[in-house]
């Protein structure tokens, strides 16, 4: 195939390469006839086939495909495998629909839950982000249909996405926003990544070549073709200097010439261009070996949807009234019990085959006893206490009230933020006039990101997340609540109390051009931890009908290196009398290291199905990185040696048992002592120390003399009024010795010169 390939880039006329790297259509690539380069056909994504009939428009009706549930449901489902076989369903839905590349899944990091399309990602955390990216991509390239991760990097927020630019530190990229992209392109190697439409301090990620060549494609071994978000590029050029393959849509005649004029006159190397074309074709003729034609089984797809969406539900409260029981009158209220709120706005909108309409899905299971409906809020954010008093004139003559309440369009969607975590007013008001009238009230969401519950949490009896559940998600909803399934899906992301608790609250969404991720490293739990702040519902909490008893913790080697890992398992039983599935989570705590880490990071997950009464043991892998953090001056991830705790837990404040391990580091790191470290630097590091120390005893004489003994009793201390020890540690060396020149026997910058080459000396 190569040499194929080398084949058609030397018989490629300039103008050709040129068209080759920017879209023919909408969604199609430029052919080229003469060399039998076909045309390829890429559509939205992510969590179904958004095929536009005609490749030319943008915005036509799409042809009916499964829409699946969102991202975050699937994330809360923690179940690679099923993640596979969804992927598996997507492709033979591309094969069907003429779609060589799904343009999907979506890996960036919910920051804040604000972020309006939220629904579309997985997660607060990479490392479970990350797994799911990577089983759907692996899902979906297995069937030999091509995906593309996005939005490629640190693509956060709707507010002025096209042009902001996020502000973030160098460790905070590498261990919070990258790494599920990281993991992501290792796994699973998908066909193409698509770079995002803000800027990264200061430079547009269409045009970062530290972000597309230098990390993606060098570092990462990433070999398919980088696409620009729709709309991304701003200057042609300098985006393919930057790393951008293929623009996109197309046709962009002007630019297209512009990049044969910057060849021409030299101003473009001719190479870089050839690099983009060779990744280029390579991946149109990889997928041109799988035929597009056929159909997809609609029944067989909608059976998945739905066992997804049943996966990823999760229970958030539950005082004893589920599952549903031997009711008779069932008062169904809300909206969404007729309408289906299963999917969010904006470019992942499908076209569904067909939808379970939440209130039939529940008198199916109801069996005889009788339901009725009232539709409680309006499609608008009017506010109509009309519907309020009927709700409640119902519910006060049922056994029950199921409430549908889904968060509208208008609050979340592609393209705008949400302004509050809150449900409508109307909403709000409506959950509290019935469960005041009737105890037995059961709350169904279905959003895309949490909303907060504090007004009427406490006065309902449960809650059950449904998020956007895909067309087949009113089915799943009534499995669960007829406990025909018992859920199993635990949170992928933490939901607050208030907006004002949560990591980005004063730093969002920026303004002036840019936005400041001053919370750095810590999102999510990480910050709920470090802060010490109570949350609604934790990371990788969900309810079941049943309970899990964790038993038997052990690691393979209570002291291990690095390179080797360590294995955790467990036992887990479930002790109720319901099948259920539980989710294990494994959590590393760092008792020690060089710069601040959060207090535990999420590093492995398992899901086991367990009967009642059963017990399985299950195995948790954790290698080099799941112990490493990123040292911005030594440029890479780090370990050091020293004591771990490995959390084994039901949720990120469930923890069940713990175990401390010891790890022997095995990097042997170059020494980053430069002019500009400190004392404490110098005294902190092996080969500093030994140089260093001799010196740093008379500094300490010198220091002591001229400033006081530290003693506050004693007269000396008082010449300036503190430990000078301790006050001088954390200044360069060289600055102190600059104090001291005096009683030196050469320059102070000498001084340092000199121990600065005997600790590099090996390094030659
Ligand atoms: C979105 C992408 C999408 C593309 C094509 C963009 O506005 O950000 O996620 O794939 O449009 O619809």
């Amino acid at each position: 195939m190569s040499t194929n390939i080398q084949t058609i880039i030397s018989q490629m006329t300039l103008e050709e390469k040129a068209a080759l790297c920017t879209g023919a259509s909408a969604w199609s690539t430029t052919p080229i006839e003469r060399l039998g380069v076909p045309e390829m056909i890429v559509s939205d994504g992510p969590h179904g086939v958004r095929r536009v009939a005609d490749v030319q428009s943008m915005m036509q009706d799409s042809l009916p495909a499964t829409c699946f549930p969102t991202a975050s449901c699937l994330a809360s489902t923690w179940d690679v495998d099923l993640l596979h076989e969804m992927g598996e369903a997507l492709a033979e839905e591309c094969i069907a629909l003429n779609v060589d590349v799904i343009l999907g899944p979506g890996a960036n990091m919910k920051r804040s839950p604000l972020g309006g399309r939220n629904f579309e990602y997985y997660s607060e955390d990479p490392y479970l982000a990350g797994e799911m990216a990577a089983s759907l991509i692996n899902g979906i390239q297995s069937r030999g249909v091509g995906t593309s991760l996005k939005h490629y990097a640190v693509n956060n927020q709707e507010f002025q996405r096209f042009c902001i630019s996020a502000e973030v530190d160098e460790r905070t990229l590498r261990e919070i926003y990258l790494p599920a992209f990281e993991k992501a392109v290792k796994q699973a190697k998908p066909w193409t990544v698509m770079c995002a439409y803000n800027k990264l301090n200061g430079e547009y990620c269409s045009e970062h070549q530290t972000l597309l060549i230098d990390i993606l494609k060098n570092e990462w071994g990433f070999e398919g073709l980088v696409v620009s978000d729709w709309g991304a590029v701003h200057d042609r050029v300098a985006s393919l200097k930057g790393g951008v393959d293929l623009e996109m849509p197309g046709p962009q005649e002007r630019r297209v010439n512009a990049v044969v004029e910057e060849v021409r006159s030299g101003k473009l190397d001719e190479a870089i261009l050839d690099e983009s074309v060779r990744r280029i074709l390579n991946i149109v003729f990889k997928a041109k070996e799988t035929p597009k034609d056929g159909t997809f089984d609609v029944d067989a797809h909608h059976k998945l949807a739905h066992k997804v969406a049943v996966e990823g539900m999760v229970l958030l409260k539950n005082n004893g009234l589920l599952p549903l029981s031997g009711q008779q009158h069932i008062a169904v209220i809300g909206r969404s019990a007729e309408h289906a709120h299963f999917q969010g706005g904006g470019s992942s909108h499908i076209n569904p085959t067909k939808v379970s309409v939440p209130f039939n899905e529940l008198g199916d299971e109801a069996g005889d006893a009788e339901l009725t409906f009232t539709e409680g809020y309006p499609a608008d954010d009017s506010f109509q206490q009309d519907m309020i008093d009927q709700a409640v004139t119902h519910a006060q003559s049922a056994d029950v009230a199921v409430l549908y309440i889904a968060l509208p369009s208008f609050k979340e969607s592609e393209g705008y933020d949400r302004s509050d975590l809150d449900l409508t007013e109307q909403q709000v008001a409506l959950i509290k006039a019935v469960a005041k009238v009737q105890p037995k009230t059961v709350v169904v969401l279905n959003n895309g990101a949490p909303v907060v519950m504090s007004d009427w949490i406490d006065d309902v009896a449960a809650v059950l997340e449904g998020w956007m559940m895909g067309q087949a998600g009113g089915a799943a909803i009534a499995d669960v609540l007829f406990g025909k399934v018992n859920p199993s899906g635990k949170l992928a992301e933490t939901f607050p109390i208030k907006l004002s608790d949560t990591p980005a609250h004063l730093n969002w969404p920026g303004g002036a051009g840019e936005v400041r991720y001053g919370e750095g490293l810590f999102i999510g739990y990480r910050y709920y931890d470090a802060k010490q702040m109570p949350v609604l519902f934790p990371f990788g909490y969900g309810l079941s009908y049943t309970n899990f008893d964790y038993t038997n913790a052990k690691v393979s080697s209570k002291t291990f290196k690095d390179v080797e890992g360590v294995t955790v398992t467990v036992d887990v039983t479930n002790t109720g009398t319901f099948a259920g599935k539980e989710i294990v989570q494994v959590y590393v705590h760092d008792h020690a290291s060089g710069l601040v880490r959060p207090q535990k990071e999420l590093k492995g997950f398992a899901k086991v199905e367990l009967q009642p009464g059963e017990t399985k043991s299950v195995s948790i892998q954790l290698d080099f990185r799941a112990f490493a953090y990123y040292h911005p001056e030594y440029k890479r991830w780090i370990t050091e040696d020293g004591d771990f705790d490995i959390l084994i837990a039901a949720s990120a404040e469930d923890i069940r048992q713990t175990l401390t391990v010891t790890l022997e580091s095995t990097l042997s790191l170059p020494c980053i002592l430069d002019k500009e470290s400190t004392i404490r630097e110098w005294m902190d590091d092996p080969r500093g120390k030994v140089v260093f120390e001799p010196l740093y005893a008379q500094i300490e004489a010198m220091s002591r003399e001229m400033f006081g003994d530290g003693d506050e009793g004693e007269g000396d201390m008082a010449i300036i009024g503190m430990d000078i020890m301790e006050g001088l540690k954390d200044m360069p060396v060289v600055s102190l010795l600059l104090w001291q020149q005096d009683a030196l026997p050469m320059p102070a910058d000498e001084i340092v010169d000199g121990l600065l080459s005997q600790v590099h000396s090996d390094e030659a």
